[in-house]
């Protein structure tokens, strides 16, 4: 069902990216999922592909209107709404969040050699805030038993390690479940991808990835 959907027509993206969502998406046990981080949708295109019914919110009109082009490209029909998920007041609940949060982009290193001559640490504490308080969001529109996958384009501790252990510090009803992947290395309460996997076909970027449950 996937390959028919992707002869249709083509999006481009990153095979490490790729794998963040072959990974996890078995976590999704509710196939009705949000999309909290979702333009230019890569990741909900490939979810859409999967079977899943995927409500995409992004707060960047700009990025909104790459996914639809995008989508329409593909001839799918998506859920996008221009959302400020920080400002955004919540009444439904969810059991399959992806947070694909912003940050350094430092894991695309390999394609835009700039970011490591663009990015400090102090913007790095700036990412990390964000990303902490909007994971504390997501974790609240978050059903018990549902799961949250966190992802980021980033190998800086700050970001991933990190943001991970802040919060389940002080969420103790979170656990943090386990990939299995061959083509990602194991850290505290995540992965990262290995780029070396992918080495044949040109290596990838690095993304960190996290599944949690909220019990
Ligand atoms: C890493 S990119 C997402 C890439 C996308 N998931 C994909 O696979 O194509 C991060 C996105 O987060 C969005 N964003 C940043 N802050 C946000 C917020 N407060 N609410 C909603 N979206 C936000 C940005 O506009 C950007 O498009």
């Amino acid at each position: 069902m996937l390959e028919k959907k992707i002869l249709k027509g083509c999006i481009v993206q990153d095979i490490g990216n790729f794998e963040t969502i072959m990974a996890t998406h078995n976590f999704f046990k509710d196939k009705n999922l949000i999309d909290i981080c979702a333009a230019p949708g890569g990741k909900s295109i490939l979810l859409n592909s999967l079977g899943f019914n995927v409500l995409s919110i992004d707060k960047s009109q700009n990025q909104i209107n790459k996914f639809k082009e995008n989508i329409s490209r593909l001839n799918l029909k998506l859920d996008i709404q221009k959302v400020d998920f920080l400002d955004e007041k919540f009444t439904d609940r969810y059991n399959s969040i992806l947070l694909d949060a912003p940050c350094s982009a430092l894991g695309t290193f390999r394609r835009n050699p700039d970011v490591t001559i663009k990015i400090d640490q102090s913007l790095i504490k700036k990412h990390q805030k964000i990303q902490l308080k909007m994971l504390e969001k997501s974790l609240k529109i978050l059903n018990f038993g549902g799961f949250l996958v966190y992802i980021v384009c980033s190998f800086h501790p700050f970001e991933t390690i990190d943001v991970i252990d802040k919060t389940i510090q002080k969420y103790q009803n979170v656990k943090i479940h386990n990939v299995v992947s061959n083509k990602m290395i194991k850290r505290q309460n995540g992965y990262f991808i290995n780029p070396l996997t992918f080495k044949n076909i040109g290596g990838s970027d690095i993304f960190f990835v996290s599944v949690l449950e909220k019990v």
